[in-house]
């Protein structure tokens, strides 16, 4: 089944999408509606002491203002377990006391009868504020050699060093010691944050732009201290999330609160400067990275620090050490992770948390090793290929990173690059050439899914997991389809619905291989529930075993017998056959690593007349195990390089030195446009990891935005002979 499963298929959803069809959060009204629009401290650190409300109160068409004074006191902090699905972005409940911990957090909402009321009370709301002096932390003294005595939480690399790094590093031939930092980022999808709130009884339903309708409702459920069967989170489309939608925040609670207590529905759209300060981001991190090496490029010391910002409301580790341990095959490995608390919104992962920001590290260090030892990056590379995940000492599910690199380098010419530095010219421009390594984690989650055979011949499938944009609607169409031969037009998916049978988050690159088995169990469960049906006395199989019985291009077959499954529900006289059914995976990770890899390779441009800097053209090859649908795969590899084309190049949340965000729009805050955007060639190799699941995919979200940072930063260095280690490489780190 799975062979043909490799199929390019556009969106099932696109026509609906484009013809303004498909009801996003934000366009879902309903009746008797009332708006909420949020206030946001003006100061990032100190006491709201009070609120100077009378002026928005008596403003057109408000009907009440929710704050600290007011709100609802019952309400309790989510256990915040991602195993028990109940994870909150920020643990803080909303107004739960006056003390203001960044720039933004929420000090009031105005609920009135229409949007522009709303939003023109909210801005008459003023706080009175005291406020404190300090607001920024000490991350440039976390800095990872120069840490005793110092604030900050410390981890020691959950286990995963190994040898002696220090005393390998002591030893070696060549030494390299350097450190990296990265500017804080904002996911700024194009799709606001926005939440709908309504009651019915003591049932409340929500509609929420989120990557998790089913952790929404278990977190809800613990801050109302409801069952979450009263509970439902809807979210049939959204305007993508990387990672800023993964997990509940605190506007979806105040509208909740708002709407119970106006018992009408309420709908907040998170404006975009809330946006940017209360819905979170990948936080700042710097990392020091110190390698080892023989002269003949055999690494013998790794030994990987670094450390991220958080929030005073609450912990993120952002784990930037995550892929270090597995990349090379080198004895001596050390990583660590430092946090330090900073009056900023809450940070949360942002598409490819950890390993995004860490192989930027990781990989221009290479790069510079590679310099440092005159010899080819992508030869220094192989010479330290791991057979094995040298962190777990497992054997790899699947591992093609060598083809990667060859292929990569292929279609990208890299036989053309000097080894000098200024030295490939065309007019004007100088011509850099970089490649770097990509990585990313498998994974696989317990789901559920249920499946129907209706009537009219079409085939239903649900599942509680959503689609963010890239593409699950059509591979959850095109599996059920494949399974079952009704054709793709006739399956009829339902995602985005709490209610529906348990399904995992959009995020982590776990969908695919998580949701695909359940809707295989779940067919085969319907499936047999048919087929027990029809061996009934009777029945158009009685005479048959039914372990015999198969269902075949839309039909129940039994050797020359084929009966559609349409006649046969209109035999039984029923209106339709459904079944749910779960699968998880077993313990395959006790026997293998599942890593997915990829290499990246950019060409830039580097114009010193006018100081322009522009990437000419990428070319990634990535090993993703099998891709269900090659089209939408190779776009969420596509959009995942060209959001690292803007880390590396513009990608920037600014605070002044009060703690003030003050870039929080899209205008101010650069990502890539599409003149920034170059000709990019994606290469997907097909080694199905059938070790992982039957389909053998091992998940593509946010691959492609892994290695590109440093491919990039490479590739500067040798057209400019600047070594950019701090991100982003705006035009005046250049000159
Ligand atoms: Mo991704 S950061 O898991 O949405």
């Amino acid at each position: 089944m799975s062979e043909t499963l490799n199929t390019q298929k556009p969106r099932i959803d696109g026509a609906l999408k484009l013809s303004g069809g498909a009801d996003y959060t934000a366009d879902i009204n309903l009746d008797g509606q009332l708006y909420g629009y949020p206030v946001g401290s003006a100061i990032a650190s100190g006491e709201l002491e009070g609120l100077e409300l009378e002026e928005a109160l008596g403003m057109p068409g408000v009907v009440d203002i929710f704050h600290h004074d007011n709100f609802d006191s019952t309400l309790k902090h989510s256990p915040n377990s991602f195993a028990e699905k109940n994870t909150v972005s920020e643990p803080r409940l909303p107004f739960e006391d006056t003390t203001i911990h960044y720039h933004g957090q929420y000090i009031a909402l105005v609920v009135a009868d229409t949007f522009e009321h709303a939003r023109a009370a909210a801005q008459n709301v003023k706080g009175k504020y005291r406020a404190n002096d300090q607001v920024t932390s000490q991350l440039d003294e976390l800095d990872a050699d120069n840490v005793a005595g110092l604030p900050g939480v410390l981890q020691e690399g959950d286990g995963q060093s190994r040898g002696e790094a220090d005393a390998a590093y002591e030893n070696a031939e060549v030494t390299l010691d350097h450190h990296y930092s990265i500017a804080t980022e904002t996911h700024a999808a194009m799709e606001l944050h926005a939440s709908t709130a309504t009651w019915s009884g003591d049932h409340l339903t929500v509609y929420e732009s989120t990557q998790g309708v089913v952790f929404q409702r278990h977190a809800l459920s613990h801050v109302f201290s409801m069952p979450p069967e009263q509970i439902n989170v809807i979210s049939h489309f959204i305007g993508s999330g990387f990672g800023g939608k993964l997990f509940m925040w605190p506007h979806a609670i105040m509208t909740a609160v708002a709407s119970r207590r106006l018992k009408r529905p309420v709908k907040t759209v998170v404006p975009r400067q809330s946006v940017f300060t209360s819905a979170g981001s990948r936080p700042r991190s710097m990392q020091r990275v110190r390698l080892g090496a023989r002269a003949d490029g055999t690494l013998t010391s790794i030994r990987h620090d670094g450390s991220n910002e958080t929030a005073f409301v609450g912990m993120h580790n952002d784990t930037v050490i995550s892929a270090t341990p597995s990349m090379y095959a080198c004895e001596n490995v050390a990583v660590t992770n430092r946090v330090g608390e900073v009056n900023h919104g809450m940070p949360c992962p942002m598409r490819a948390p950890g390993e995004a920001p860490g192989l930027f590290a990781l990989e221009t260090a290479m790069d510079e090793l590679a310099w440092q030892l005159e010899m080819d990056p992508v030869e220094l590379r192989k010479k330290n290929f791991a057979e094995r995940d040298p962190a777990s000492d497992l054997p790899w599910s699947s591992n093609h990173l060598i083809e990667c690199w060859d292929n990569a380098a292929k279609r990208f010419g890299w036989e053309n690059r000097t080894a000098e530095i200024g030295a490939m010219r065309e007019g004007d421009e100088i011509i850099g050439y970089g490649m770097a390594s990509q990585s990313w984690e498998a994974m696989r989650l317990q789901c559920s899914a249920r499946v129907t055979f209706l009537a009219d011949g079409r085939l239903q499938v649900s599942c509680g997991t959503q689609d963010i944009g890239t593409g699950t609607y059509t591979i959850v169409a095109q599996t059920a389809s494949e399974l079952s031969g009704v054709p793709i037009e006739d399956i009829d998916v339902r995602l985005g619905d709490s209610s529906l049978p348990s399904g995992p988050l959009s995020g982590g690159s776990f969908a695919t291989a998580t949701v695909l088995p359940a809707v295989k169990a779940a067919l085969d469960a319907a499936t047999q529930a048919l087929i027990d049906k029809v061996t009934q006395d009777g029945q158009a199989f009685s005479d048959v075993d039914s372990e015999s019985i198969e269902l075949n291009d839309r039909a129940l077959t039994y050797g020359d017998r084929s009966i559609p499954v349409t006649t046969l529900l209109e035999e039984l006289g029923i209106g339709q056959v459904t079944a749910e059914a779960s699968a998880e995976p077993g313990d395959e990770k006790n026997d293998y690593s599942f890593r997915s890899f990829g290499a990246v390779f950019v060409e830039v441009r580097w114009d010193p007349g006018i100081s322009r800097l522009k990437v000419e053209r990428i070319v990634s090859t990535i090993d993703i195990g099998r891709a269900i649908n090659p089209m939408t795969a190779r776009n969420q590899v596509e959009g995942g390089l060209v959001m690292g084309l803007g880390m590396a190049l513009f990608e920037q949340t600014e605070y002044d030195k009060s703690g003030y965000l003050y870039n929080a729009n899209l205008a101010d805050y650069i990502v890539p446009v599409h003149a920034d955007i170059p000709p990019i060639d994606v290469e997907l190799l097909d080694y199905p990891d059938y070790h992982l699941n039957a389909f053998g995919a091992r998940g593509v979200g946010e691959i492609g935005l892994t290695g590109i940072a440093a491919a990039i930063s490479n590739a500067v260095y040798h057209a400019t002979g600047k070594r950019i280690r701090d991100l982003p490489i705006s035009i005046e780190r250049l000159l």
